[in-house]
């Protein structure tokens, strides 16, 4: 069983990968869900169908949930957390920033994950208790333990939560610290950058399971820490993403912590 299901999870985000690599920098149609930014584009359904398809080909009773098509309820114990494209704004721009990435649970325990980045070929994936890898090279986060010199990532929301503070401040307030604070545009990626040890800490309000899906798997499997934003155990239904190599976690959440609700 382990073994199908690694090969649909690996075959469906090599499959979509193609799909986006065939589009990328090329001509697709692209609309707007809410906000003004807040895009999909053709690429992401045509993506989305073709992962859907195999695993329903594979496994037509598990229960499904991916970004642009919803919820697929069978009502099974394995379930699919799908995102055709993270990074969509990236990709509709033609940065090589953007992937498919696509979790498993079961019972509600992530225990399979791929974020697959077809335009930089990297593959990330891990299965509960058997590490992580990029590209079938075990992975693990960085050593960095002297807050001071860590490289942090982050990412806003397209439309502002209903935090007590705003995100910004945060933001601004590791910036006034004197921190290099990336943005890539793709929370699955910023994640397993911080499992292959690229960045040392990332943090994010108001995701949706499907962004963080694999990629929380994937790094708690290269020896990282994910919480909430008060140190708390994490689900990925949770709105409050800190992922950290485990060392600067502390310093992060004190950070965090005055300006979150
Ligand atoms: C977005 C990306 C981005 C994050 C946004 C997400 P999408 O996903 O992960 O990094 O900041 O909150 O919605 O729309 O590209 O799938
Ligand atoms: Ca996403
Ligand atoms: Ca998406």
């Amino acid at each position: 069983m382990q073994t199908e299901l690694k090969q649909t999870l690996l075959n469906a985000a090599h499959e979509a990968g193609q799909v986006i690599r065939h589009y990328f920098q090329g001509n697709f149609s692209v609309s707007n869900k809410e906000g003004i930014n807040n895009l999909v584009t053709e690429v992401d359904t045509k993506a989305e169908a073709k992962i859907i398809e195999i695993i329903k080909t594979s496994f037509p009773d598990h229960d499904i949930i991916s970004e642009e098509a919803g919820e697929l309820s069978q009502v099974s114990p394995y379930r699919w957390i799908i995102d055709p494209i993270d990074g969509t704004v990236n990709f509709a721009h033609g940065i090589p920033i953007c992937c498919v990435s696509i979790g498993l649970s079961f019972h509600g325990e992530m225990i399979m994950g791929a974020v697959f980045n077809p335009i930089m070929n990297e593959l990330f994936f891990a299965e509960k208790g058997k590490g992580a890898q990029l590209n079938g090279q075990p992975i693990s986060v960085s050593e960095k333990s002297d807050f001071r010199k860590a490289c942090l990532v982050t990412g806003f929301p397209y439309k502002w939560p209903e935090t007590k503070e705003h995100p910004i401040r945060v933001f601004e307030r590791f910036i006034l610290e004197g921190l290099p604070v990336r943005r890539l545009g793709s929370a699955a990626i910023d994640l397993c950058w911080v499992a292959c040890g690229r960045f040392d800490g990332f943090w994010e309000y108001n995701l949706n399971p499907w962004d963080i899906a694999a990629g929380y798997l994937i790094v708690t499997e290269a020896g990282g820490r994910v919480t909430d934003f008060k140190g708390e155990n994490y689900s990925v239904y949770d709105r409050q993403t800190l992922a950290t190599n485990g060392l600067i976690h502390q310093e992060m959440l004190d950070l965090i912590a005055d300006h979150s609700n």
